[in-house]
C-alpha cells in the first residue's frame, strides 16, 4: 500500500454490540450516509440504529413481474388470435384460461432473472469486485472478534473531528484512516470494460465449443453410437446382400402380413355390392358403435343426419343425402365399399375405421335411413 494516498474512510473498531449499536445511531443522528458497520456475526437491531431503508429490490421483482405477465398476455394473444390464429377445439382464438400457465410461468422466471440480475449488476456493481476496504487490518479485525464501522470520506457531511469524538465517546478500540490507490480501485462501474467483455465472450465460445462437441461429435463416439451400429438395413439403402441390391423387400409373392387382410374389391363396387355381407347383426351395442364413428368420421361432411348438409362451411364440396333412393336401394356391400376405398372426392377411411366399425357404421346408416322412411311395419 506504498501508494496509497486517497482518503477512502476513517474506520473505527469496537469489543461490544452495545457500543457499536450506540456509535451507529450516534453517526445515523449525525447526518452521515455513507457509512456502514461491519460485524462478525448480526447484530439485531443494527438496522435500525443505521436508518437503513428497506431494499428496493422487491420494487424491481414486482415490476419486473408486472412486465413479465403483460408481455406475455400480449405476446400470446398476438400469436394466437393475430398471426397465426387456429380453432383449436372450437374455441375463440383468444381463449386466456388455456394461457395463464404459461403467463404465469413468465412471470416468474421474468422476476427471478431480473432480481437476479438487478441484485449482482446494480446493486453490487458487479463486476467491480475491488474494494478499498479489502486487505485492511481493519477488515480482518472486524471479520474475526471485532465490530467496526466506516464512514466515507465522500460523505456531504465528513468531519474526521467529529466522528473521532463519537467514537471516543463510544468506547472505541481503535481509530484509523483507510487509504487507497486509485490505480487499482474504481468505483467506475466496470461492466463494459473490455477485459470484462473479453471474458464474457471467452465463456460464451468456450460453453458453445463444449456444447457442440459433446452434441457432434462425443455422442457419436464409442459406446454412444451401439444404438446406431446395429446389424440391421436402413430403409432407402442399398444392400449387398440380395442380388438387386435393394434393402426394402416386398412381400413375397401371395403372402398376407399378419393381421393384415388386403381389401379384395378396391375399384369395383359393384362386386362389392355383390359379394359382400354385413356380418355383424344390428343389435344396440353395434348400433352404438355405428353411431359413434359416424359421428366422428363422417358427420363434419354428411351431417349428423346424412342430410349432406356439412359443417365444414363450404371448405370441402357437400356430398349428397344418404337419403336418396340410390343408397337406400344399394346393398350393405356399396356402402362399406365407399368407406373402404372412397368415391370420387370422398377419401377412403379404411386405416381410420377398423373393419368391424365400417360394418357398425353401415348398420347405423341403415338405421337413419329407415328414421326418414318408415315402413308400416316399423309403426307400432
Ligand atoms: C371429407 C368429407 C367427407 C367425409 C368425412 C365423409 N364423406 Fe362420404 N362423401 C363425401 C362426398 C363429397 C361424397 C360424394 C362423392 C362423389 O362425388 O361421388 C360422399 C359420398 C358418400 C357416399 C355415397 C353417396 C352417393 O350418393 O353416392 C356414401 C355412402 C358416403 N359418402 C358415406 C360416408 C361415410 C359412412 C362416412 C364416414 C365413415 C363418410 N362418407 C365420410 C364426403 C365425405
Amino acid at each position: 500500500m506504498s501508494n496509497s494516498n486517497v482518503l477512502y474512510a476513517l474506520t473505527a473498531t469496537f469489543t461490544s454490540p452495545d457500543d457499536i449499536i450506540r456509535a451507529a445511531e450516534n453517526v445515523r443522528d449525525a447526518g452521515f450516509k455513507k457509512f456502514d458497520v461491519h460485524t462478525p456475526y448480526p447484530v439485531h437491531g443494527m438496522d435500525d440504529a443505521m436508518g437503513i431503508k428497506e431494499t428496493k429490490l422487491g420494487f424491481v421483482t414486482l415490476v419486473a413481474g408486472i412486465l413479465g405477465a403483460i408481455g406475455m398476455i400480449l405476446f400470446i394473444y398476438w400469436i394466437s388470435a393475430i398471426d397465426y390464429p387456429q380453432v383449436i377445439g372450437g374455441k375463440p382464438y383468444w381463449s386466456w384460461p388455456a394461457f395463464i400457465p404459461i403467463t404465469y410461468e413468465i412471470t416468474v422466471l421474468l422476476s427471478v432473472l431480473v432480481t437476479v440480475g438487478a441484485m449482482i449488476a446494480v446493486f453490487f456493481k458487479f463486476p467491480n469486485v475491488s474494494h478499498p476496504l479489502h486487505d485492511t487490518s481493519f477488515m480482518k479485525k472486524v471479520s474475526s472478534d471485532k465490530l467496526g464501522i466506516s464512514v466515507q470520506a465522500v460523505d456531504a457531511k465528513y468531519d474526521e473531528k467529529l466522528l473521532r469524538e463519537i467514537f471516543k465517546k463510544n468506547h472505541a478500540e481503535s481509530v484509523e484512516p483507510v487509504y487507497y490507490t486509485e490505480e487499482f480501485i474504481s468505483f467506475k462501474p466496470r461492466m463494459f470494460d473490455p477485459k470484462f467483455l473479453l471474458l464474457l465472450a471467452g465463456v460464451a465460445i468456450v460453453s458453445s465449443a463444449c456444447g457442440y462437441i459433446s452434441w457432434n461429435k462425443l455422442a457419436f463416439m464409442v459406446p454412444y453410437d451401439w444404438m446406431m451400429e446395429q446389424d440391421r438395413i436402413n430403409p432407402q439403402s442399398v444392400d449387398t446382400f440380395y442380388e438387386d441390391g435393394f434393402g426394402m423387400r416386398m412381400p413375397v409373392e401371395g403372402t398376407v402380413a399378419r393381421g393384415f387382410m388386403p381389401y379384395p374389391y378396391k375399384g369395383k363396387p359393384d362386386d362389392a355390392g355383390k359379394y359382400l355381407v354385413n356380418p355383424l347383426l344390428p343389435t344396440k351395442e353395434t348400433l352404438e358403435l355405428g353411431k359413434k364413428k359416424f359421428l366422428t368420421f363422417c358427420s363434419p361432411c354428411h351431417g349428423n343426419f346424412g342430410d349432406g348438409d356439412s359443417r365444414l362451411n363450404g371448405q370441402f364440396p357437400n356430398p349428397p343425402t344418404l337419403h336418396s333412393d340410390k343408397v337406400r336401394n344399394w346393398p350393405d356391400g356399396n356402402i362399406y365399399h365407399v368407406i373402404t376405398d372412397g368415391q370420387n372426392v370422398m377419401p377412403s377411411y379404411q386405416y381410420q375405421i377398423s373393419r368391424e366399425e365400417r360394418w357398425a357404421i353401415v348398420h347405423y346408416i341403415r338405421a337413419l335411413q329407415r328414421s326418414q322412411h318408415a315402413k308400416e311395419t316399423d309403426l307400432p
